[in-house]
Order: structure tokens, then C-alpha cells, then sequence
């Protein structure tokens, strides 16, 4: 039995950074799921004796990879309670990323998404379980959740939702759930990620959640963002761009400010990161053209804009942005149509 699918990585509009118990979130968050960052993962599987053990063997880009492979095993080896045939099976698992190992672009989310919903599929054909796509996918975004957390976001198209929000019906802390009530603009939207860095991350994002634990801003934090969601799902409900980007700007700051009040603090903009943060500000005031930024845990600016605006952003991005990139380096993304069964 062989399963692949192509699952895409997310950007997070309003931030999850804090976490409890099991991979639970310490407030709610929103996401753009892309379309051109992506994993394909296939999962064969093949009968064996239940010893109770895990038996995988794990290639990345093609190639037998230890490293990963360990820390695949450990994770199967978290959810035996969550499929019944882990242990009776010998799994061959083939990963690979559309983009390379090194652009500052954040595997875990697509790469663990993609995982899960092999998975998922295993159990639905050897069990007959998960035959409706609410349950195939609820399954999936909670067991990609328990890979990494905002990875539970990438099986949705469009845009999702995590974490329980009252003001949000279904939201739940388990899984995801699609936003699908998103006027039209925000599904088509770009995301023009300007590469300031492509250097691995000197603090981990889960070390980044553990030090919200001793933030002082804490739970201010989690109050603002999970008032910021609710806010951020009106204005693309009514196609607000303003207070869309007003919402996302805030968030990427907020995040950044995080972990420069964590103890130890830590910085991870660059020079250039602020350059271009100004940069975007100014042109924003002086074209009133919609364009906005938002930042992962890294120093790379996401450039969010309406599809309609493509040609002026793209002039500018360079003819002025690319200046400030790692060799003018610029990945085009775009929101895109979530995950998909390729075999
Ligand atoms: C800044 O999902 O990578 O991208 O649950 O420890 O795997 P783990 O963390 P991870 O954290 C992502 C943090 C973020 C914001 C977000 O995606 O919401």
C-alpha cells in the first residue's frame, strides 16, 4: 500500500508562540495556506508482526537520511495510540521539499502535514474509517499538530484557523478548522517572501515557545491575539484591506517583540529586515497601493498584496526590495488550495 501526498507550508497572519500540555496552543492563530512551498511525502506500508515496535525507513530528496529517520521514529513512536497499525507495519517513508533545504523557508509545517495525511490514508484503507472528508482531515490536522504545531493549519485550503476562540464556533485547540467565509481578494493573495537570510535559525521556534512561559507580557499577549483573530476574520470576511494588514504588521511585531522580552532575549531581525519593513511603510503611504508584510520566526519579510496589484509590486520589489535580499534572492508564493492526493 502506497500513499503520496503534497502538502503546502502556511504563513500565520495572527502568530501562535506559546504552548501547553500536549502541542496545544496558548491562543489562537490564522494562517495563509501557500501553494509553491511544499512537501511530497509517500508512505508504503507492509504487514509484519506486532511486536509494539516502530520499523521505518526514512528518505530525504532521495537519499537515507539518520537524522531525520530518528527523529521520525520518535514521533511514530508518540502516536502508536493513534493508529492501531504503527506497530504491525513496516513503513518506507520519501520525502522531498519543492524548495531547497537552506532559503529560510520552514519544512516543518508542510513536511509533518504531508506525514500525517499518509497516515491518514493508511488507516482509511486498511480500517475503512476516515471515509468522510471531515474526519480524514480533522485526523490529519491533529496528528500534523502533534508533529509541530502550526502544521496542523497546512491541510486546509485558503486559510485556517487554530486554537479555541470563543468568539469562534468549532474552534478547538485539537485541530484546525478551514476559514472559508474569506471574501474572494484574500484567496488569491501573494505572498513575495524577500530573503534577507537563508541561515538555519540560531533559536529553534519550539525554544522560542518555551520562553513565553517566563514572559512577563504573556498573557497580554495571548489576550491581544486572540482578540486579533477575531478582528483579522472580520475585515477578510468584509474584504477590509486595511485593517487585514494593520492586524498582520502587528502580529509580525508583536512576535518579534516577544522574544526580544524573553529571558534570555534574543533577536532574530536583521539590519535589512528593518530596512525593508520601512521601505514597504513608505511606499504603502506614498502609492496607498494595499501591500503589507508579516514575519515568521526568522529575519525574511513576507510581502502580502492582492493578485490585482501584481505588476506594480513586482516593479518595486525590484527595482527597491531586492536590494536588501541574499543575493537579491525573492520566492514568489501564493496562497493556494491546500493539501493533495498525488498516488
Ligand atoms: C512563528 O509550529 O514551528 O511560525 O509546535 O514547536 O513545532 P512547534 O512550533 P512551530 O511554531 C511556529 C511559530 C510561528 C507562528 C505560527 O506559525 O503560527
Amino acid at each position: 500500500m502506497n500513499f503520496k501526498w503534497r502538502s503546502p507550508s502556511n504563513i500565520a497572519l495572527v502568530k501562535y508562540w506559546g504552548k501547553h500540555g500536549n502541542q496545544l496552543p496558548n491562543n489562537s492563530s490564522i494562517s495563509f495556506t501557500l501553494s509553491q512551498a511544499y512537501s511530497e511525502t509517500s508512505v508504503s506500508q507492509e504487514n509484519k508482526t506486532d511486536d509494539g515496535k516502530i520499523e521505518i525507513d526514512f528518505y530525504f530528496e532521495g537519499v537515507k537520511n539518520e537524522n531525520f529517520q530518528k527523529r521520525i521514529e520518535f514521533f511514530l513512536t508518540a502516536i502508536i495510540p493513534h493508529f492501531s497499525f504503527l506497530t504491525s507495519s513496516r513503513l518506507k517513508i520519501e520525502s522531498s521539499n519543492s524548495f531547497p533545504h537552506s532559503t529560510g523557508i520552514a519544512s516543518s509545517a508542510s513536511a509533518m502535514s504531508a506525514l500525517a495525511l499518509g497516515l491518514c490514508s493508511i488507516e482509511k484503507q486498511l480500517t475503512g474509517q476516515l471515509q468522510d472528508d471531515e474526519s480524514f482531515f480533522r485526523k490529519a490536522s491533529i496528528i500534523s499538530r502533534l508533529g509541530s504545531g502550526s502544521a496542523c493549519r497546512s491541510v486546509y485550503p485558503h486559510l485556517a484557523m487554530w486554537g479555541e476562540n470563543k468568539g469562534v464556533a468549532l474552534s478547538s485547540n485539537e485541530y484546525a478548522i478551514p476559514f472559508l467565509e474569506a471574501d474572494q481578494v484574500f484567496k488569491t493573495f501573494h505572498d513575495s517572501i524577500l530573503i534577507v537570510s537563508s541561515d538555519e535559525k540560531t533559536v529553534s521556534s519550539t525554544a522560542g515557545h518555551e520562553l513565553m512561559h517566563t514572559n512577563i507580557f504573556a498573557d497580554v499577549r495571548y489576550q491581544q491575539a486572540n482578540q486579533n483573530t477575531i478582528k483579522i476574520i472580520d475585515a477578510m470576511k468584509n474584504g477590509d484591506l486595511a485593517t487585514f494588514g494593520q492586524i498582520a504588521e502587528e502580529e509580525a511585531l508583536t512576535l518579534h517583540a516577544l522574544m526580544m522580552t524573553s529571558n534570555p532575549s534574543y533577536v532574530l531581525l536583521q539590519p535589512n529586515s528593518l530596512k525593508l519593513i520601512e521601505l514597504i511603510r513608505t511606499y504603502r503611504n506614498d502609492t496607498k497601493l494595499p501591500v503589507y508584510f508579516t514575519i515568521d520566526a526568522g529575519p525574511n519579510i513576507h510581502l502580502l498584496y492582492p493578485h490585482e496589484f501584481e505588476t506594480q509590486i513586482q516593479a518595486f520589489i525590484k527595482s527597491d526590495l531586492s536590494n536588501f535580499c541574499e543575493k537579491g534572492k525573492v520566492i514568489e508564493d501564493k496562497v493556494g488550495h491546500g493539501a493533495t492526493l498525488i498516488v
